[in-house]
């Protein structure tokens, strides 16, 4: 089954200039909760309303001996609150491919919930055989147990493999959802000299160079993440998904977290993990467009009606160009206030 994500809109004369669609639904922030902790559980009802979409995590920071009460927690969690009633998006995190639990996650959460789970996030993802294996099995189990809507899949960029596969990864299977960045195992896997999940490091910076009279020489922090951004960023809107910051896991540092959401949020980035209540508030910041942006954006729309031409706003050239930069922003301002 091919599911409707491509948007191509034939250039008829006088109508507007064909524009890739925002994806309809606002994932400003993937909230991840532990669905071993029975406390934490008992909260999600409550949770879903405030959040786009409650992950229940299986995989990495739930120990091993909590691997099945994890995924009979998440079955419990799914059952107990109607996430589609507040238009809540239900994901599950699965265990990796590679270990001895992923058979069970699968099998018996869409033997369960099949019904209510809006996405299978799947780590350490290195190829499009990765894909290509989960999609069958999601086939497979949804025939078996009568679920209708497809599950669909999201991969986690973590390893320098998947990275070198990223395109591949992206057009693998039309279930594919989109793909997060996650910092942590792709730092480990590339042998970088880190020991954080996101953000930077002190000591990644370009110096300048020396000047005639010896004045201290400026240097300026660079950003680690970048590079895989952008080649995240792209395979993805070339394959009509979404790309993703994954988690920053420096709680108490809120201004970092937000200055990494935001430069993947610039980048095309729709949103970010969250795994803690503070950083929910940041990505729900940062992953909405600047009121000031919108503003000029709007401005640019009506002064070209159907799309074309040029003008000048403000002293800055506008053309077909800047309209369709305009149309993301202004449907990204409608999505987030709706
Ligand atoms: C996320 O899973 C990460 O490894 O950063
Ligand atoms: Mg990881």
């Amino acid at each position: 089954m091919k599911l409707p994500r491509r948007f191509f809109q034939p250039l008829a004369a006088g109508a507007p200039a064909p524009f890739r669609e925002l994806p309809v639904k606002l994932e400003r922030m993937i909230h991840f909760v532990p669905p071993h902790n029975e406390k934490v559980r008992a909260r999600v009802p409550e949770l879903a309303a405030t959040v786009d979409v409650v992950l229940g995590n299986l995989e990495d920071a739930v120990p091993i001996d909590q691997k099945e009460a994890a995924r009979k927690g998440f079955v419990a969690m799914a059952r107990a609150t109607d996430f589609a009633a507040s238009g809540t998006g239900l994901w599950t995190r699965i265990n990796a491919l590679n270990s001895p639990w992923i058979l069970d996650d699968l099998f018996e959460i869409v033997a369960e919930v099949g019904d209510k789970l809006d996405v299978v996030m799947v780590p350490k993802v290195e190829g499009p055989w990765d894909i290509h294996y989960i999609d069958q099995l999601l086939a497979q189990l949804e025939a078996r147990h009568g679920v209708t809507k497809p599950i669909l899949v999201h991969a986690i960029l973590e390893t320098a493999e998947g990275v070198a596969n990223v395109d591949a990864i992206a057009s693998a299977s039309p279930r594919m959802h989109g793909m997060s960045l996650g910092p942590a195992d792709l730092a480990a896997s590339r042998g970088m000299k880190t020991t954080r999940v996101g953000g930077g490091h002190p000591d990644y910076r370009v110096i300048a160079d020396p000047t005639s009279d010896g004045a201290a020489r400026a240097s300026a922090q660079q950003d680690l993440w970048h590079y895989t951004i952008a080649r995240m960023v792209d395979a993805c809107m070339a394959n009509g998904l979404k790309a993703f910051y994954g988690p920053f896991g420096d709680f108490s540092d809120g201004e970092a977290c937000e200055a990494q959401f935001r430069n993947a949020f610039l980048m095309g980035c729709a949103g970010a993990w969250t795994l803690h209540p503070n950083q929910v508030a940041i990505a729900k910041r940062v992953f909405a467009p600047d009121p000031a942006e919108v503003a000029f954006a709007v401005r640019i729309v009506e002064a070209m009606p159907d799309g074309t031409g040029a003008v000048m706003l403000d002293g800055k050239m506008q053309d077909d160009a800047t309209w369709k930069q305009a149309k993301v922003i202004v449907d990204l301002a409608k999505l987030v206030a709706e």
